[in-house]
């Protein structure tokens, strides 16, 4: 069955890696992500939006993950898998994926007064510990989209909340904001500056505040949200093919690959896919016109979807051969 992260975060603290999170909203994109994770024996986690679930319907998304479990094990390997509510923005909304069987859940607290985001993630707790359900909190405010909530700039998490944050909560793990943020366009060219090859290198994320966090609450695990890399391969595939991408930039994978090395135990990648979906499916309906047979499209997307899953995996987050 679905598992909580509890002894995943365990591992990926100690053996200095972290867990992927993916995001998922359609059977090609469970496909890959199983798929890649099985070969590359990657535990894994899924992660549902609150847009997820209107989009797809949570019921069936839910199923879709436990019967992840059973594709897992039919394609060869029992991975770990955990069922997670992303962005959970109510108490209600946590409580019915709990009850629904989720095995982790989120309450993005991040927006509300401090006191008010200790409440709420403690209500959460208390209701999710009592099923055996791990949950994630946030400190600071990532700029950008997020669901209906935007925000213009960074509020960076303050180190000095977090002791009593986590002690008053009760929380599993924790996400913070050092300079990620959601979607496409994470920094502006202007903020960036040129590389030899005459590529965009976007300031650094804040790993000071990260340390200063871990000195707080040392062992405890940390989650990036935000950390697509924004590949410009697909980014360029997409463009070529009749897209209108503009300013596209990620998180420079080595910048991950450090974050890897420290508390950081989940790292939360949505987007990467979603470039890497529709420039698959852009080239084909370019390429070849005369298709109309969805799974000529959508297969090739899911092939696109899986490198780059197992990359990730394998390149970038060291969660690779920890199943
Ligand atoms: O937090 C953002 C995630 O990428 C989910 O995005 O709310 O559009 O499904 P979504
Ligand atoms: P990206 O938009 O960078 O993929 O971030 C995803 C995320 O944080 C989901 O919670
Ligand atoms: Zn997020
Ligand atoms: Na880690």
């Amino acid at each position: 069955g679905l598992v909580n992260t509890k002894e995943l975060f365990k591992k990926a603290f100690e053996g200095k890696y972290a867990i992927p999170a993916f995001n998922f909203n359609n059977m090609e994109q469970l496909q890959a992500i199983i798929s890649a994770c099985v070969e590359e024996r990657s535990p894994v986690i899924l992660q549902v939006s609150k847009g997820a679930r209107a989009y797809a319907n949570e019921t069936l998304l839910r199923y879709m993950a436990q019967g992840a479990v059973e594709y897992a094990k039919e394609l060869g390997y029992n991975i770990p898998i955990v069922l997670h509510l992303d962005h959970g923005d109510s108490f209600e909304l946590c409580k019915a994926c709990i009850e629904s069987g989720f095995s982790s859940v989120m309450i993005d607290g991040s927006h509300l007064p401090y006191e008010e985001n200790v409440a709420l993630t403690r209500k959460v707790v208390e209701f999710a510990h009592a099923h055996d359900v791990t949950v994630e909190g946030e400190l600071g405010v990532l700029a950008g989209v997020e669901d209906e909530v935007s925000a213009e700039h960074h509020t960076y998490t303050r180190p000095e909340e977090v002791e009593d944050f986590v002690k008053k909560t009760g929380v599993d793990s924790l996400a913070i904001s050092i300079g990620t943020s959601h979607g496409a366009n994470k920094f502006k060219p202007e903020q960036c500056t040129r590389n030899a090859e005459g590529r965009l290198v976007p300031p650094p994320l804040r790993f000071d505040i990260l340390e200063e966090v871990e000195k707080r609450i040392p062992g405890f695990p940390i989650v990036l949200h935000g950390s697509s890399s924004v590949p410009q391969d697909d980014v360029d595939t997409i463009n070529k093919y009749g897209g209108a991408l503009k300013d596209a930039i990620g998180i420079p994978e080595e910048d991950l690959r450090h974050a890897t090395t420290s508390a950081v135990c989940k790292i939360n990648i949505d987007s990467d896919a979603r470039l890497a979906m529709t420039a698959a499916v852009r080239q084909v309906f370019a390429t070849k016109p005369a298709e109309f047979d969805p799974r000529k499209y959508l297969g090739p997307a899911r092939d696109h979807m899986k490198a780059l899953y197992t990359h990730k995996v394998k390149n970038v987050l060291g969660s690779a051969g920890k199943a």
